[in-house]
């Protein structure tokens, strides 16, 4: 994810994608225009990393040059008539291809085809490496096209937004939530997760989504998911994890408005972590941090003998089963520790200490986010 000026921006197309795309385009356009030597015109400013791209796989004498379009000053309609500039070239009898990297409302390719229509070329051929279809709103025919993007505000590969993005060799699409801070926490039973979640969502503002607690809200109220999942449940199988996250989204969706989540529970697996980052995509958001609570094993074992003495749960009062537990965390987490670290997402956070300690470390790594 980037950010530019304000805004927040996600990948969207990558370079390879583009790349193809061109080759595809320049393929199609040699084929039909045979031995006739084209004039390809760019326009600028946005055109001219797909130019560059273009004209250097184009398999045949070519001549190449750019204009450029800009609004009369102090004419402020968007529909406003644009003078050209640069176009020095006798075009009489030649074969012009105009090289966009995107047509969106079609207002440019409009007074594009105005301009030309004076220039006696022989044939005017429009090529674009993108193309909204949902913003077009006119009928001038389009020859070539590169990809077909949904009507979302893009930037990279040429296309800028207030002057920032041109530079990038990937496109990305404008996300249109705001920026979330969603993380997920983990620590080995007795590291005092649920304290400091509670801490962390006052603080931050935030959702805390306690899995445990969703599937037993789904089941208890009877929603067609709790009755699904219980479905599961009562044959001894396993909840599908796509029932899973339908329940997560759920619960996302019913906080639309969240500066942010805490996972908690979930993911537990490589397969539910993907499917997680699927989800928080559908969102236009993703997952920020994992963020772990690290805690000595000695320490851990100590807190849990303690707390069974008064909690009266079964599994805190048994050395050989708390072990057994803390052990089975780490060969669980182990996996996604690694799924994380590989997006640099992972946040190990010393959790010895006292707890209002513990939360201010846990806050240095949250604001950074
Ligand atoms: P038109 O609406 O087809 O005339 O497109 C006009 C110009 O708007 C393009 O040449 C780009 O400079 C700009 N533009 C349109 N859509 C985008 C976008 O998604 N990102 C960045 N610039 C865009
Ligand atoms: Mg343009």
């Amino acid at each position: 994810m980037i950010k530019l000026h304000d805004k927040y921006f996600k990948p969207f197309i990558s370079e390879k994608e583009i790349d193809a795309a061109v080759a595809k385009m320049v393929q199609e356009l040699a084929k039909d225009l045979g031995d006739e030597i084209p004039v390809f015109i760019g326009v600028l400013n946005g055109s001219f990393m797909v130019v560059s791209d273009f004209v250097k796989k184009y398999p045949k004498p070519c001549e190449v040059t750019f204009i450029k379009l800009a609004s009369y000053e102090g004419v402020k309609s968007s529909e406003d008539i644009q003078r050209l500039i640069g176009l020095t070239q006798d075009l009489r009898g030649r074969t012009v291809v105009i090289l966009e990297d995107i047509i969106d409302t079609g207002n440019t390719l409009h007074e594009i085809y105005r301009i030309f229509k004076n220039e006696g070329v022989k044939q005017l051929l429009i090529a674009s490496l993108f193309y909204k279809p949902e913003a077009y709103k006119k009928d001038f025919k389009i020859h070539y096209i590169g990809i077909k993007i949904p009507n979302k505000f893009i930037v990279g590969y040429g296309l800028d937004y207030d002057g920032l993005g041109r530079n990038l060799p990937a496109v990305y699409q404008i996300k249109t939530t705001q920026h979330m801070k969603n993380i997920v926490l983990f620590g080995p039973p007795g590291a005092g997760k649920g304290t400091q979640a509670n801490f962390l969502k006052e603080k931050y503002n935030l959702v805390h989504i306690s899995t445990g607690d969703v599937f037993r809200f789904n089941i208890k109220n009877k929603t067609a998911l709790g009755t699904l999942a219980k479905s599961f449940m009562d044959k001894g199988e396993l909840v599908p994890d796509q029932v899973t996250i339908d329940m997560l989204n759920a619960e996302v969706e019913k906080n639309a408005g969240a500066k942010g989540f805490i996972f908690d529970g979930f993911p537990r697996t490589n397969a539910q972590a993907e499917a997680l980052d699927k989800l928080m995509d559908t969102k236009d958001s993703q997952i920020n941090a994992m963020i772990a609570l690290e805690v000595e094993d000695e320490v851990l074992v100590e807190r849990l003998l303690e707390r069974g003495k008064s909690s009266g749960r079964a599994d805190d009062a048994d050395e050989s089963i708390i072990r057994n537990r803390i052990k089975e965390y780490y060969t669980k987490t182990a996996i996604l520790k690694d799924y994380y670290s590989a997006q640099n997402k992972y946040f190990g956070v010393d959790g010895f200490g006292n707890v209002q300690d513990i939360t201010e470390r846990l806050c240095v790594s949250i604001d950074k986010l």
